[in-house]
């Protein structure tokens, strides 16, 4: 079983960072194997539309985005953390995750999906509901905490002081491994859920 957590800090020490690895402690002490990739400090360009994944599989950009897909796919389950910026969350991981998820067409279905948002005051639960967009789009399923995860903390470390924001990582950790467990024994009794064609319909026909 295998967790792979995107960190969309520039910062590698610093308190997405403090709230990854609380989770990070859970998956070890469960037996869950984790990887962690760091996105925030990489030079990430956005998608330009140009659709050659499609025919291709992969983004025409070869970068952490082409290195990172394979581990998705042999991941049982994915955190995307990031610092709240603007009430938003940081625009490189944005950048990284559209193309991530545009250019990879393996299946997403069951792999157990959680957003973790950073923050010194405000505009986490915007930013919480942006990042959990790209887990409902695939038919994953979102475990949870006992509140929005979101952890708060301004200067590096400062996250050490919200205890109540490091426990709710310790639950949805727990949480996730328990459903990433559950799944996984489903999967082997029932498989996956019927696949039906998929129907596009646009608003502009
Ligand atoms: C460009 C920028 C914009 C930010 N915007 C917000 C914001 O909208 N709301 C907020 O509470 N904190 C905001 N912050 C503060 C960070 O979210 C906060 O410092 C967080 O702890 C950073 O996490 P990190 O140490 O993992 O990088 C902003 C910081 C930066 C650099």
């Amino acid at each position: 079983m295998k967790v792979l957590l995107i960190n969309g800090s520039p910062k590698a020490n610093g308190n997405t960072a403090m709230a990854l690895n609380e989770m990070i402690r859970i998956f070890e002490a469960e037996g869950v194997e984790t990887e962690l990739v760091h996105v925030g400090n990489k030079d990430i360009r956005g998608c330009i539309a140009c659709h050659s994944c499609s025919t291709k599989g992969k983004c025409v950009f070869n970068d952490l985005v082409n290195e990172t897909a394979p581990k998705l796919e042999a991941a049982d389950g994915l955190v995307i953390a990031s610092p709240v910026y603007y009430a938003s969350a940081n625009a490189t991981l944005i950048a990284f995750m559209d193309r991530l998820f545009y250019s990879t067409g393996f299946d997403k279905r069951m792999k157990v999906g959680a957003a973790v948002v950073v923050a010194r005051r405000g505009g986490t639960t915007a930013t919480f509901d942006e990042l959990n967009k790209y887990f409902t789009i695939a038919e994953m399923p979102v475990a949870s905490g006992r509140y929005w995860n979101n952890v708060f903390g301004s200067t590096p470390g400062q996250a050490e002081a919200d205890a109540e924001g490091l426990q709710n990582m310790r639950i949805l950790a727990r949480n996730m491994v328990f459903l990433m467990r559950g799944i996984a024994l489903a999967k082997a009794e029932y498989g996956l859920p019927e696949r039906e064609t998929i129907t596009f319909t646009n608003f502009v026909r």
